[in-house]
């Protein structure tokens, strides 16, 4: 292998974000990379974890390890899947089918965007064994998400996301400026009406057109009620994205739902919103085991899921890592950001004394500031 070839094959998660940013165009590149604001939470999603320390137990036989765990009572290969992002055919022209292929190669949940580049259908025809859920926004005219409920349910799609923390969304300053709006050639392949397809067109010349669609066509006056009338259409599972709160988990609770995702949407809603894995602990202690924790957010290396796991989250999501990895190079791009973090996270497991998840204990991390008395 020449040196040049060497240097290509990523080793790390930074390596493919590298590699694959370099290949996006621009307003591709800052629609996937931007938080709201500063991007002071964006930032400090990653940097958290690096607050935290790990305490490892040593001498154990970790001569075989299990990295599988369960989710919504269904065995995963992996704790870690892959969050609902939009528009994935601006990064590869094999959008989310790619990327839901590479999950089903690895046995992680992949969850579909209802703002997605390729169909329910599309995606359930190309990874028909993957475990499949899929995300939703509610739209004004209710008609239309439940469309799209009735065909995730006949799909095998295994349970529904619901985003509760996007009515608006944040304001990301380059996507502003960009005026960013999907090319000509794509769609938001879910819908067949062009109010809802064709909606994030350049249309105006007055910013981001994803949220002027957002604006017009997102139910801002949903309130709790609208879980009821979720449970009243259908029987999967739903889970919540987007709980930050006590309160909110309070609230949540019921409603008789399997799941929250601990979650700041990627820091693209408001920035100054914590860290998601400083939020975790909160809920985790609010929910006491009456239903699934998840998180998202900064999640870029196997520590980050052991510290994650640690603090009492079942399973972590990514959405940004499997965005390089498409760009990167598709189909394989992703599968190589998913071995990567499983290699991690499996010598983690090996070097902190565990030999399956259930060996990972809460007093194996703590903040830096346990360490702070020299
Ligand atoms: C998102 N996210 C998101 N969430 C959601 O519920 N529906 C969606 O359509 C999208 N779309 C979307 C697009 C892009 C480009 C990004 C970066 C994020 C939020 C996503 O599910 C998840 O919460 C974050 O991406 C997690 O943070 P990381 O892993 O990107 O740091
Ligand atoms: C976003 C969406 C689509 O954050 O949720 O851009």
């Amino acid at each position: 292998m020449s040196r040049e070839e060497g240097l290509a094959t990523p080793v790390c998660v930074r390596d493919v974000e590298r590699l694959g940013t370099q290949l996006l165009p621009r307003a591709s590149l800052d629609y996937y990379r931007s938080g709201a604001g500063e991007e002071q939470t964006l930032r400090n999603n990653r940097e958290a974890f690096r607050r935290l320390r790990i305490r490892p137990r040593v001498l154990r036989d970790v001569s075989i390890r299990d990295l599988t765990t369960t989710a919504l009572r269904k065995k995963v290969a992996v704790p870690f899947g892959i969050a609902p992002t939009a528009m994935h055919r601006l990064a590869h022209p094999d959008g989310e089918v790619a990327v839901a292929r590479a999950a089903e190669r690895m046995g992680a949940v992949f969850i579909l965007s209802t703002l997605s580049t390729s169909s329910l259908e599309e995606i359930a025809e190309g990874a028909p064994r993957a475990t499949k859920w899929f995300q939703l926004y509610i739209y004004k005219n209710r008609s239309v998400t439940q469309n799209l409920v009735m065909r995730a349910e006949r799909l095998g799609y295994e349970a529904l996301v619901l985003t509760v923390d996007a009515p608006l969304f944040g304001i990301r300053w380059a996507d502003a400026r960009n005026k960013f709006h999907l090319p000509p050639h794509l769609k938001l392949a879910n819908f067949t009406e062009p109010e809802e397809s064709d909606g994030v067109r350049d249309r105006s010349d007055k910013g981001s057109q994803l949220q002027a669609y957002v604006t017009d066509l997102f139910d801002q006056s949903l309130t709790w009620d609208g879980i009821s009338w979720l449970k009243s259409i259908t029987k999967l599972p739903i889970i919540l994205k987007g709980i930050l709160t006590k309160e909110d988990v309070e609230e949540a609770l019921k409603y008789d739902i399997s799941g929250i995702i601990v979650s700041n949407h990627g820091a693209r809603q408001v920035d100054g919103f914590p860290a998601t894995i400083e939020a975790l602990p909160e809920i985790v202690q609010a929910v006491d085991g009456r239903c699934e924790v998840y998180l998202d957010g900064g999640v870029t290396q196997g520590t980050d899921v052991f510290k994650a796991l640690a603090l009492g989250a079942r399973m972590v999501f990514f959405g940004r890592p499997a965005l390089w990895g498409l760009a990167y190079n598709g189909e394989d791009g992703v599968k190589t950001v998913l071995d990567i973090l499983r290699n991690e996270f499996d010598l983690t497991l090996a070097l902190t004394g565990c030999a399956s998840i259930g060996d990972i204990k809460k007093e194996m991390v703590v903040p830096a500031s346990y360490y702070s008395l020299l």
